[in-house]
């Protein structure tokens, strides 16, 4: 281990005390301290989570209970009876005394190109977010209305999901990379009235039309009588007039404009629903989890503070505020926990990152890190690998030593990339934390803690506070108690974070979490634990793909496909994918009548972009006479995996095959498009 190239490759997995670069301020001393922490807090979960909810968030009134209900239930709640607005937590009370913090900046806001740029302070967040929930208001939304956005990365979308959380609306955020017909699911999924978009949005130097997207979805015939109105932000495209056809449509720019700047808070339950959030599983439709109030402010504010070593701002600042970066889109979770609450609730100043890594070049992040001073910043292993590619020129053209932190999340992050992310940008002084968690879990749920952990590079390391990780024997659903341990992963007690159920599908939300190991939430993830207790994730263990950081379930392209006339049965599988970490890999058996060519291939990866959208696109498409079969007609897609993978020396059993020579057929298919 001591040339530099075994470092890359193996960084410090066999021993703690192993290279000395990669420690960042960890000293044994906090490490001690975390462990017993730890301990304390999973010892009397009640007491360390409502200790903190009454030090950290401001509640209109008291809770009685911090926790009650169990997971083999689906009936935890957290603070319930406990009235409070996660608005107001995240935005007034920063404006008022004692915090005094109105005049500092609340968010970053940096467009697409470099040059666009906006700093909005506490208090002009305030007005803003006011004024879209007074027109959203006046336009008939009431508290628990369903509101969804289909929006840019624009500082509108913050303040319309605040606005949505200050009137008690429930927002659910679509990702702009989803098709019109993804919308459509999911706004006659939650039944949403109410729709907002913009004109359109940019991109990397493009446009996206997303309003247009938005009216084909709501022109479905299954949102029909469903919505009632579109609200569109047009103030971001000069000249954007001439697009209001139909009654449906408000201009929400020229409404929200001439509203007040002052509009009281609903106070709601700690357990009413802040948002619905959509998330792929191993069915072909998404499920919508709901994440409520009280527990999810309180975990997205804390986690944010302990995993990027972020204190909460109390006071004006004293030029010392982190500067807070996570470029994420606010369409998924990450953005909505550790763009817009996190940050928010904890009073630093967030960031919101409209354009690509890639725009207008490839130094894009390293040059907002030098312009804005930016201290902590938070990405996916997918980016650092895409830029990893174009060499060191890049970042070392800028000055990056405002950085302390680095994180990242979505997926393990392979340690080449680890190291890369640690040597070159944090210049080997900055701690990489790598956060892993969920939709679900609402937050971070195992990383290791700045300056309080040790790192091991591919490793997301040890729990966070609250949360009692546990590795089960998938086979016998017991608890390996020896520290090495291969399974899967599951947490013990409830946290204030977690989804507390599938919108309009508690059956499904208990299906899929809370039955398969009772009495544990099963997170759907493999991991092995080391010597040392670290957790190594080792990825899904259901049929959901991780492309680029985005989960997408293989029935949902299944289902894409099949709903093309050309084909008779698909079958999905992940193929290793060196930038994307997966890649989609489709085989298809055709109906009759239709032949394999280049054009159908065409159709078809088209088919799946349109169902879905094209961060979905496909990287192969297999057309095929016949599936690897069993006789009892089940196809076996731990074949497919093999085959996509090319790893047909450890293809195992195929005795059981209806026809074996299938395996060879789809071989050199496979290979011919490698
Ligand atoms: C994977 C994203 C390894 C995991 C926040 C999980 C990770 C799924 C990590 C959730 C990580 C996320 N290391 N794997 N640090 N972070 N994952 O709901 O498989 O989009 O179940 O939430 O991403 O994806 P989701």
């Amino acid at each position: 281990m001591s040339s530099p190239e075994a470092k890359r490759l193996k960084p410090n997995s066999d021993n703690m005390s192993g290279p000395k670069a990669i420690y960042d301020a960890a000293t044994s001393s906090n490490f001690e301290l975390y462990k017993s922490d730890h301990a304390a807090s999973i010892s009397d979960i009640s007491s360390y989570w409502s200790e903190l909810a009454n030090s950290k968030l401001d509640w209109y009134a008291p809770f009685p209970n911090a926790v009650s209900g169990s997971f083999e239930d689906g009936s935890v709640s957290w603070f319930a009876g406990g009235k409070i607005n996660v608005c107001y937590n995240a935005v007034d009370r920063y404006c008022n005394a004692p915090y005094n913090r109105g005049g500092e900046t609340a968010i970053i806001w940096e467009g697409d190109e470099p040059t666009d740029t906006k700093y909005i302070t506490y208090l002009e967040l305030q007005n803003n977010v006011c004024r879209v929930a007074n027109a959203l208001k006046a336009s008939g939304v009431s508290k628990g209305d369903v509101v969804t956005l289909y929006m840019p990365m624009i500082p509108e979308l913050t303040y319309t999901m605040l606005a949505c959380a200050r009137i008690g609306a429930v927002h659910s955020v679509i990702f702009a990379g989803f098709s019109a017909d993804a919308i459509a699911d999911r706004i006659e999924g939650a039944k949403s009235k109410w729709v907002v978009t913009a004109s359109a949005g940019k991109r990397g130097g493009r446009d996206l039309p997303l309003k247009n997207i938005c009216d084909a979805a709501v022109k479905k015939e299954r949102c029909v009588g469903i919505v009632e109105k579109v609200f569109v932000f047009d103030g971001m495209v000069p000249n954007g007039s001439g697009w209001i056809e139909e009654d449906i449509h408000v201009r929400f720019s020229d409404l929200v404009d001439c509203q007040r700047p002052v509009c009281p808070c609903e106070w709601m339950d700690a357990e009413d629903p802040l948002f619905i959030l959509y998330t792929s599983g191993s069915t072909g439709k998404p499920k919508g989890l709901v994440h409520t109030t009280g527990g999810y402010a309180l975990y997205a504010m804390h986690t944010t503070a302990k995993s990027f070593g972020i204190a909460q701002q109390t006071g004006p600042s004293n030029g010392n505020a982190p500067v807070y970066a996570c470029v994420a889109d606010a369409g998924w979770i990450t953005g909505h926990t550790y763009i817009v609450y996190g940050p928010l609730l904890n009073g630093i100043s967030t960031f919101m990152f409209e354009s690509t890594p890639m725009y207008p070049d490839c130094g894009r992040y390293w040059d907002m890190v030098q312009r804005h001073k930016i201290s902590v910043f938070y990405t996916a292993p997918t980016a650092i690998r895409s830029l990893m590619r174009f060499g060191d020129e890049a970042p070392k053209k800028y000055d990056l030593s405002s950085l302390k932190v680095l994180g990242t999340v979505g997926e393990p992050i392979n340690p080449a990339a680890w190291q890369w992310y640690y040597e070159l940008i944090g210049n080997s002084k900055c701690a990489v934390v790598d956060t892993y968690w969920q939709t679900e879990t609402g937050g971070h749920v195992i990383t290791n803690l700045p300056g309080v952990t040790p790192m091991k590079p591919g490793s997301c390391t040890l729990p966070c506070y609250g949360i009692e990780v546990i590795v089960l024997d998938p086979v016998t659903g017991k608890e390996i108690t020896e520290t090495e341990a291969e399974g899967v992963l599951v947490i013990k007690q409830p946290w204030p974070g977690m989804a507390r159920t599938c919108l309009g599908d508690h059956q499904r939300y208990l299906n899929v979490y809370m039955k398969p190991y009772p009495g544990y939430y099963f997170a759907g993830d493999g991991c092995r634990r080391d010597e040392h207790g670290f957790i190594w994730i080792t990825g899904r263990v259901d049929d959901v793909l991780n492309v680029s950081g985005h989960r997408i379930g293989t029935a949902e392209v299944e289902s894409a496909l099949v709903a093309h006339p050309a084909v008779a049965q698909a079958a999905v599988v992940g193929i290793p994918h060196e930038i994307k970490g997966q890649g989609i890999c489709c085989f298809t058996t055709l109906a009759e009548g239709f032949a394999e060519s280049d054009e159908l291939v065409k159709e078809l990866r088209n088919a799946v972009r349109t169902h879905i959208g094209p961060f979905a696109t496909p990287d192969m498409i297999i057309p095929t006479s016949a599936l690897p079969m069993t006789r009892s007609g089940k196809i076996m897609r731990r074949i497919l995996r093999k085959i996509a993978a090319g790893e047909l020396d450890t293809l195992g059993d195929t005795s059981t095959l209806l026809d074996p020579s299938v395996v060879g057929t789809l071989s050199e298919k496979v290979e011919k498009l490698r």
